[in-house]
């Protein structure tokens, strides 16, 4: 094999689900300023969280995000630890108390969802996907809602099963909180629908460990007193995210990130290319006379994970192997679910998708 000439052309094509790519030209900036950067006299993982250098830092993250999504004034943009999974947590402790919320049970991020709120109340489930093997999301008929709930709750895009909602649920009116993981800013959305949105950033966005929470501030309102600060909304809110040190690095990068989504066209363009990118692949599923099989019912296909099935486990393990070695990496389904799985989030450029089109169309024609 001839020798690989360069660091980047050794990175594969990446498909895993996340931690996930990231943009070449944000790697390839980080990469410049990694030791000093500039003005800071040192690398952003030595400066303090409340230097100059950071505060600008933090600004443009935020303004970033304002952008993209044209957030209203009466919402925050905060950036806090835990990931997505302590933002079902924090859900319960902060809005739910003791009450009752609507939760959507569309696969396996929505039942974490629900298990961890149960610890702070009742989470009703108001429609369920389990019994098609959550291959599909519902329509708003098939919502049961309540009128006492505190919120509704639901998952975007279930990124283990490949679901994703068109668009927002209508709720009539209750405060909507939207887990919004593995579909953040890949699309338009109305950010005026919801109450929260709330990502961790490991997919779309930036490094694991901290997750991107857009909050209404009439939701802290109704935050109890009492709760640790670290776990608390309003104490979040009210020091914008530096009650103690920040992911700064996180939050460093989701600023490249953000910036470069912008570039893009910001997410009118994002999901041009988004859209390409997944027609690539479901295409391919479609035209190949049944070898592959989709999971999900086509008019809530993910446009980020795309999970399909071959024959059987053996050609699937093949299928995975052979890829891989063609620099095609971590298709494999998720373990719970079994197949196989294309993450393709805004940082996969066309031509990964292009080149897993080919490599399955030539594996249909070897092994078909
Ligand atoms: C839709 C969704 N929600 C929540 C999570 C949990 O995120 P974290 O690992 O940041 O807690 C994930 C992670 O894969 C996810 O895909």
């Amino acid at each position: 094999m001839a020798e690989k000439e360069s660091v980047v052309e050794q990175r594969a094509h990446n498909f895993s689900a996340g931690p996930a790519g990231l943009p070449l030209a944000v790697l390839e900036e980080v990469k410049e300023e990694l030791l000093v950067y500039p003005g800071a006299g040192a690398s952003v993982m030595e400066i303090s969280h409340r230097s100059k250098a950071f505060a600008a830092i933090h600004a443009g993250a935020k303004e970033n995000i304002q952008k993209l999504l044209k957030l209203p004034d009466n919402y925050k943009v905060l950036f806090l630890q835990g990931g997505a999974t302590l933002q079902f947590s924090m859900i319960g402790m902060n809005f739910l108390n003791g009450g009752t919320a609507d939760y959507v049970h569309s696969g396996s991020w929505a039942k974490k969802a629900i298990g961890e709120a149960k610890k702070h109340g009742t989470p009703r489930v108001i429609w369920s996907g389990e019994a098609d093997n959550f291959n599909r999301m519902p329509a708003d008929g098939d919502l049961d809602l309540d009128a006492n709930a505190a919120y509704v709750h639901y998952c975007a895009n279930e990124t283990i099963q490949g679901i994703e909602f068109p668009t927002e649920p209508a709720v009539g009116g209750k405060p909507l909180i939207c887990d919004g993981s593995s579909d953040f800013l890949s699309r338009p959305l109305d950010i005026t629908k919801y109450a929260m949105l709330y990502a961790g950033a490991q997919k779309n966005v930036g490094p694991s460990g901290v997750a991107v929470v857009i909050l209404r501030d009439d939701m802290l309102e109704q935050v109890p007193d009492g709760l640790p600060s670290l776990l608390d909304y309003k104490v979040m809110a009210d020091n914008d995210s530096l009650y103690n040190t920040p992911p700064c690095w996180g939050i460093y990068i989701i600023g490249k990130t953000t910036k470069w989504l912008l570039d893009q066209g910001g997410l009118e363009g994002i999901e041009k290319i988004n859209r390409d990118k997944a027609g690539l692949i479901y295409d391919t599923i479609d035209n190949s006379g049944g070898f592959y099989k989709g999971h999900a019912v086509k008019e809530y296909r993910s446009q980020m994970n795309v999970t399909f099935t071959l024959g059987s486990e053996e050609l699937e393990k093949k299928f995975i192997a052979d890829a891989a070695a063609q620099g095609l990496a971590e298709l494999k389904g998720h373990r719970s679910v079994g197949g196989c799985r294309a993450s393709i989030y805004n940082a996969m450029p066309k031509a990964g998708c292009e080149a897993l089109r080919d490599f399955m169309v030539e594996f249909q024609r070897a092994n078909g």
